[in-house]
């Protein structure tokens, strides 16, 4: 086998993978029209009363992206938000979660996830995740259910769909509300139905990295009519249809779309289905052809996950099955044959310094507040979750772009991570310079 890069070798491939965004003449093209057309902005609180647009175009785009990404992920209504962070707060208002409501969620997420319960005055309780497939764990979840807790939120990590057959059965025999963080979850499906159309509301981002965007913006779906009219007024300053323009009935803001950026959605939303079905196809090449490496396991998927959108291709390192080669080294010695990788979280979000040191609103509220009041140690989570604990030690992340590539890429990627495993050895005793 010839040498490690990192020592001195060839490389296994220079060229880059493709990058991300693709975009093209009909990117151009609808952008161009918005520009030329003046119509930059539109007032969208009545938008989904019409089940099509009249007349799409410059003017009516939000509109248009609102109902199309619905009906693409199978749910009544979509709400454009100014990203994934405002989609999961005007979920969580629209739903009636608010001061005094715990919402139990995994801690193996970005912080968005909590930042949002938070945002609302709401308190985040983690529960682990599942060692298969790092979504949140229903046994976890069902254990940390209190008089309080108002809704899961389940995280469909990587664009895999977490256990929605438990989360909604717990959802109807608890009575509480499922929101489902879908930011990763584009075009994914759990037993042939859209994420995002299985709970009460949904969150997805459309921000840079994600597999539909349009640089950074979001959505809420729902197919609760009530849940759709408050998240419309909520992203429109409190506004209602049909009543006067300064008249505001709830506490509301302004995170909606622009004309532009529904017009860049639009586009790329022609280009996902042909994207989804080439990442599938390329991750189930590598899931076969890198399970069969020491140390390397792609996570499974989940029989009834019909669709993965693979926003991540998710691996577990066994570092045990290479000699005990530290996870960062060999992640060091791939990305010198040219193959992108990365660890992913360093920890769980209950270890993040705005949850140790319960830097949140004034005074520690929403903690604090007399709605709630419970004292909270965020340090005594990790007991709770080993699993995500793990998973910070032992995933391996690569990015939906490099699922993008031709077959002789997938060989290539193939081929990294076989070379690096087989010189395992050698590269344990090899000290890594620290970075400059
Ligand atoms: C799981 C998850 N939830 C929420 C978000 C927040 O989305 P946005 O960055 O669009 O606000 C992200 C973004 O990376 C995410 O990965």
């Amino acid at each position: 086998m010839s040498q490690l890069a990192l020592l001195g070798g060839t490389p296994v491939r220079t060229q880059p993978f493709p990058k991300w965004p693709i975009s093209g003449e009909r990117e151009a093209e609808l952008v161009s029209e918005v520009a030329r057309s003046g119509n930059w902005w539109s007032a969208q609180v009545d938008a989904n009363d019409r089940p099509e647009v009249a007349s799409p175009g410059p003017g009516n785009r939000v509109a248009e992206i609102q109902i199309r990404f619905a009906r693409f992920q199978g749910a009544r209504f979509g709400v454009a938000c100014s990203g994934g962070t405002s989609a999961l707060e005007t979920a969580l208002r629209a739903c009636g979660v608010g001061p005094g409501d715990e919402v139990i969620l995994p801690p193996y997420t970005f912080i968005s996830s909590a930042s949002a319960v938070l945002t609302v005055n709401a308190i985040p309780i983690f529960a682990d995740v599942d060692p298969v497939t790092f979504n949140l764990s229903p046994d976890a979840t069902e254990a940390a259910i209190t008089p309080r807790t108002r809704a899961i939120l389940p995280v469909h990590f990587s664009g895999h769909a977490a256990d929605m057959d438990r989360f909604l059965a717990m959802g109807k025999s608890r009575g509480l509300k499922i929101i489902e963080d879908a930011c990763h979850g584009h075009g994914a499906k759990w037993k042939g139905q859209g994420l995002g159309s299985l709970g009460d509301a949904a969150a997805f981002s459309f921000q840079a990295s994600k597999n539909l965007t349009c640089g950074d913006g979001g959505m809420m779906l729902t197919s609760d009519e009530e849940v759709n009219r408050t998240a419309l007024s909520l992203v429109w300053y409190g506004r209602q249809k049909r009543t006067p323009w300064y008249q505001h009935h709830i506490l509301g803001g302004n995170s909606h779309l622009t004309e532009f950026q529904a017009s860049i959605l639009l586009a790329q939303l022609e280009r996902l289905p042909g994207q989804v079905e080439l990442r599938t196809r390329h991750a189930e090449v590598l899931r076969r052809e890198l399970g069969r490496i020491p140390g390397i396991h792609p996570l499974p998927v989940d029989p009834r996950v019909t669709v993965h959108s693979y926003h991540l291709f998710m691996i577990r390192y066994r570092a045990e099955e290479l000699g005990g080669l530290p996870r960062e080294k060999f992640l060091a010695a791939l990305a010198k044959e040219g193959i992108p990788a990365s660890a992913g979280y360093g920890h769980p979000l209950y270890k993040a310094p705005v949850f140790l040191n319960r830097e949140f609103y004034k005074g520690g509220c929403p903690l604090t507040c007399s709605a709630y009041g419970r004292a909270i140690d965020y340090a005594s989570f990790e007991a709770r979750c080993p699993e995500s604990e793990r998973a910070c030690r032992e995933a391996i992340w690569m990015t939906q772009n490099v699922l993008l590539g031709t077959d002789r890429d997938m060989e290539d990627v193939v081929a990294g991570f076989q070379k690096v495993a087989g010189h395992a050895e050698a590269l344990r005793s090899y000290d890594i310079p620290p970075a400059r």
